[in-house]
């Protein structure tokens, strides 16, 4: 209402608005609803993070792992026989090289195992094994040996040398290729007598 009968425009702060809100409970109810949207986006901030993590964790739960007494069976046909078929020691002449899985978890890239015959011998007497997976960044090697006699990765061309516990021979490589023990069943197949000398792949 105006005074003396001129209408005087009352305070700004006087206006409460269609909220029906005092200023000062306005101005709560704002902080409120802030803090409110802060929390909420903490809470997504830290969703997206934890789903991925938990589904990485679930797929990593779910991989199998190598295992003592596991058959081995050949990865690929590329070096003879067919994948998925036993392989004998008696299989590899010097200087052979084949990978090979331990039967039944070839879901598991992490699985994959070079073998190489350095060496004639009984058994599994001149064989060595190491995993296949580079620990430069993580790439499968090269079935087959290089010119040098080396196990090579196609990726940036690290070289480890199966006769010296496939120390690095060159390339990025600052590890060698982890080992494994690997021993002859009854039938003269190849089977896994160990685990791994280190971690696969890169650290
Ligand atoms: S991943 Fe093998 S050299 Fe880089």
């Amino acid at each position: 209402m105006g005074r003396g009968g001129i209408q005087v425009p009352g305070p700004e702060w006087a206006d409460l608005g269609e909220s029906g809100l005092e200023p000062k409970e306005r101005g709560f109810s704002r902080r409120r609803a802030l803090k409110w949207l802060i929390r909420l986006g903490y809470g997504t901030f830290a969703f997206a993070f934890a789903l991925p993590a938990f589904a990485l964790r679930s797929l990593q739960t779910e991989r199998t792992e190598t295992a003592q007494g596991d058959p081995l069976v050949r990865a690929s046909g590329t070096q003879g026989g067919n994948a998925g078929d036993p392989i004998a020691a008696t299989d590899l002449a010097e200087g052979d090289s084949v990978q090979v899985f331990p039967q039944g978890k070839t879901d598991n890239s992490l699985n994959l195992i070079q073998v190489v015959r350095i060496a004639a011998g009984e058994g599994a007497e001149g064989l060595v094994a190491y995993s296949a997976i580079c620990t430069h960044l993580g790439c499968p090697v090269y079935e087959e040996l290089n010119e040098d006699g080396q196990i090579a990765c196609p990726c940036h061309g690290s070289r480890f040398d199966p006769a010296n516990d496939a120390a690095v021979s060159g390339g990025p490589a600052n590890r060698p290729l982890p080992s494994i023990p690997v021993g002859v069943a009854a039938d003269g197949t190849l089977v896994v007598s160990g685990g791994f000398s280190g971690p696969i792949g890169p650290e």
